[in-house]
Formats: structure tokens, C-alpha cells, sequence
């Protein structure tokens, strides 16, 4: 079992719809949904009322741990279906019978699962199956090309011996290798494959004797969100990172380089810039650190107060701002309270950013510490607000926006 999670490693995190419909293979179906559970993906089941006289909903929610789904209704309840089309990455229907393919090509939502297929805006993938001639009739060859015209992608049946008796063309596909096209489609479908990205993130700690320091509340949570993003869509990124009290992202993709001071932030970007498409800077570094600092702890001495001399730390981002290539990309961030959007545009020209986020400290649930915020994407010449939301959507909302703006852009 450990070799097919280690197969199907894109599809860790993974939002699955899985859409099963009346056929024998259905019971195959059980098998998948472990697959998929075991490479890490996120699976809701729905299936049609004769999938279910085939095998119970109860295994697949015992297998999904989540609830199974079959009517639009139930109990004088509406089921969302439109809820579970958002919520998708993808849309696998497996098996699909020639019945559904129908009402897909012809959109027709008289079941919860044509209807989630409707409402739904990620990639379809369906895994047919039925009876040899059922396979080869001119009205499932229509359906399926009306079905590969509207964007849906096609897992070729197999060959073998039939629920019918006969032997031919129309077998579901074997889970493993149902398994291994949904990670192939994950990997070719990552946006960034072969982008280098830079990452600052969180705080700096300026020490001033052994036991003291100067810092702020950062808490990283955004750089991190950002370095699983990039991460996800297949870019290497280097996270250099203050020290956070989150846990660090566990992925093959992301190096971790973790400093403490500003200095130490510099050296660490200036080494690695030049190897980076992309450079992120969305660390709260701390812009003045003691003059001298003390090997030995401060004592308190009498009852007069002491002064600390502070000295400017250097401005990672407008110093690379400055080595910037023509190729590479600099995204930065900016917190204001007042005049916010001037203030933002400004520090875009002085940093010579191509992109920065602004978010405001007068927004409620924005800023430090918590899990949402409500920023505005600003370029040269284009103001984007986006509604308050989590730093992970905020961080895929970056990733997709730089893709749109400056990949794309740059590769045309
Ligand atoms: O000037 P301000 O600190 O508001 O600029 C914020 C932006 O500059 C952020 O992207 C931050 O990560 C970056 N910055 C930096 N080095 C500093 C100060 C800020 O990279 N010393």
C-alpha cells in the first residue's frame, strides 16, 4: 500500500469529489477511495440511487469519514450541491455508467451527482464503464465527444471480461491506474513547474544581550501560507524564515533557512537571490538593531532608566530591489494605517517591486497574529481589493495572480 502513496504524491490536500454510478464496477470504487484517501486527498462521495443498490453508502462513508450523498433532497432538507462544486479540486466519476454520461452531455440534474457536475468549476474526469455494445453505440460515442467538447477529461477503459459474460472494450479502469492519471493530471497541471521562488517570512530578532532581544508580532503565518502555495503549484521555494511559533511546512519542495537577525536575513536572501525567478518579501523585519550589544546580561544597576543606541538594519528588499533582473519578479507587502494606497504605490517604485500587498491595520481581522486578511493587490497600474479572507486563500490569490500577470506575460 505504501508504494501507491508514494505514487501519487500530487495529490496530497486534494479536494475529491468522487461521483460513483450504478454499475457493477462500483465495487471497485471502495478501493479507490482508499487510494485516494491514502495519498493524502480530501474525498466526498455522492452516487446515484442505483450505485447504491450496488454497494452501501455506509462504505464509503466509513472509507471517506465523510457523509455519502445521493438526493437532492433528503429529510425536507436541501443538499448543497453547489456547496460541494466550489468545494472541489476535482471531479472524478468513476464509474460512469452510459445513463449518466447522458445527462451530463445533455445537463441533465436530476440527481445530486449531475447536479454537483454542473455546479461544479474544476476539472471533470470520468472512468466509464458498461457492457461492450453499451461501450461502442453511436449514442455513448456522442455523449462522450459532446462530454470531451465541454472540457471533460476522458480515463480510457480497459480490456477483459465483462459483468455481461463477454469479453472486450468497456472495463472501469483498475484503481492503482485510476490512482496514477490523477496524479499524473495534478503534476502537469502545476502552474510553476521549474520557478525558483525566494520567501522571506516572520519576525527578526535584534539582540541586545543574551537574553534580551527587539521583535515584533509576525507570526509567519503568511510567508508559510505563501511558501505551501508557490510549493503546490510546483515551484522550489526557499523559505527563509525568523524564528516563528508555528509548525514549518514539511515539504519536498520547500527548503527551510531559518536566521534570526535582519543581517542575518540579508546574507542569507542576497546568497540565494540570484538563482530565483520570483523573490516574495513578506517578512516583518525589524528596521534598527542595537548599536553594540552586551556578551554579558544587562543588570539593573540604580533607579535611572537606561538608553539603547539603535542603528538602521539594511532593507533586504530594496537592496535586491536593486540587483533585480529583468526576468525576475519582486513581490513585496505593506502595512499602512494612513494614506494607505499612496503610501503603498510609493514603496513599490522605491522598492522596485512589481507587485505589493497592502493590508491596513484599520481593517478588522486583518494584520498580526490572526488567521484572515483583507489586502489589495497593487501593480504600476492596476488596484485589486479582495474581500476579508484566510491567509491561505490569500496566498493561492498571490500565487495566481503573479502567474496571470507576470509568467504568463513574460513567456508570451
Ligand atoms: O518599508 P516597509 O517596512 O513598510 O516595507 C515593507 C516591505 O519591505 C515588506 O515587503 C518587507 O518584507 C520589506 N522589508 C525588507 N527589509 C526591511 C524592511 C522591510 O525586506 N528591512
Amino acid at each position: 500500500m505504501s508504494s501507491e502513496a508514494i505514487l501519487a504524491k500530487n495529490l496530497i490536500g486534494k479536494k475529491i469529489v468522487l461521483g460513483i454510478c450504478g454499475s457493477i464496477a462500483a465495487y471497485k470504487s471502495a478501493l479507490l477511495t482508499r487510494l485516494l484517501i491514502r495519498s493524502g486527498a480530501e474525498v466526498r462521495v455522492c452516487m446515484t440511487k442505483s450505485a447504491t443498490t450496488f454497494v452501501s453508502p455506509l462504505t464509503f462513508s466509513t472509507l471517506s469519514k465523510n457523509k455519502v450523498l445521493t438526493d437532492l433532497a433528503a429529510n425536507q432538507e436541501w443538499n448543497d450541491h453547489v456547496e460541494w462544486g466550489l468545494w472541489a479540486d476535482l471531479i472524478l466519476i468513476a464509474p460512469a455508467t452510459a445513463n449518466s454520461l447522458s445527462k451530463m452531455a445533455n445537463g441533465i440534474t436530476d440527481n445530486f451527482l449531475t447536479a454537483v457536475y454542473l455546479s461544479a468549476r474544476c476539472p471533470v474526469i470520468i472512468a466509464p464503464a458498461m457492457d461492450l455494445d453499451m461501450w461502442k453505440h453511436p449514442s455513448t460515442l456522442r455523449n462522450l465527444k459532446q462530454l470531451r467538447e465541454d472540457g471533460v477529461h476522458t480515463i480510457n477503459v480497459e480490456k477483459g471480461e465483462l459483468a455481461s459474460g463477454l469479453s472486450g472494450e468497456g472495463r472501469l479502469a483498475e484503481p492503482i491506474n485510476i490512482l496514477v492519471y490523477l496524479d499524473n493530471f495534478f503534476y502537469h497541471s502545476k502552474k510553476l513547474l521549474g520557478q525558483k521562488v525566494l520567501i522571506t517570512a516572520g519576525p527578526t530578532q535584534e539582540k541586545f544581550d543574551p537574553v534580551r532581544y527587539i521583535s515584533n508580532h509576525s507570526s509567519g503565518k503568511m510567508g508559510i501560507a505563501l511558501a505551501e502555495a508557490f510549493a503546490e503549484q510546483g515551484a522550489e521555494v526557499m523559505l527563509v524564515h525568523g524564528p516563528v511559533n508555528i509548525e514549518l511546512p514539511d515539504h519536498p519542495s520547500i527548503l527551510l533557512f531559518p536566521i534570526k537577525t535582519a543581517e542575518e536575513m540579508m546574507n542569507k536572501c542576497a546568497e540565494l537571490h540570484p538563482t530565483s525567478n520570483i523573490a516574495v518579501f513578506s517578512a516583518a523585519v525589524s528596521d534598527y538593531r542595537l548599536k553594540s550589544t552586551s556578551e554579558k546580561k544587562i543588570k539593573k544597576t540604580g533607579p535611572e532608566g537606561i538608553s539603547l543606541e539603535l542603528i538602521q538594519n539594511p532593507d533586504i528588499a530594496a537592496r535586491l530591489g536593486r540587483n533585480k533582473t529583468p526576468e525576475q519578479i519582486h513581490i513585496g507587502f505593506a502595512l499602512e494605517t494612513d494614506d494607505e494606497e499612496a503610501n503603498a504605490i510609493d514603496k513599490l517604485k522605491k522598492k522596485n517591486f512589481d507587485l505589493i500587498v497592502l493590508n491596513s491595520l484599520n481593517d478588522k481581522g486583518a494584520g498580526f497574529g490572526v488567521d484572515t486578511n483583507k489586502v489589495s493587490l497593487i501593480t504600476q497600474n492596476n488596484v485589486q481589493k479582495l474581500e476579508l479572507k484566510s491567509k491561505v486563500e490569500i496566498a493561492k490569490d498571490i500565487v495566481s495572480f503573479a502567474f496571470q500577470h507576470f509568467i504568463v506575460k513574460k513567456n508570451n
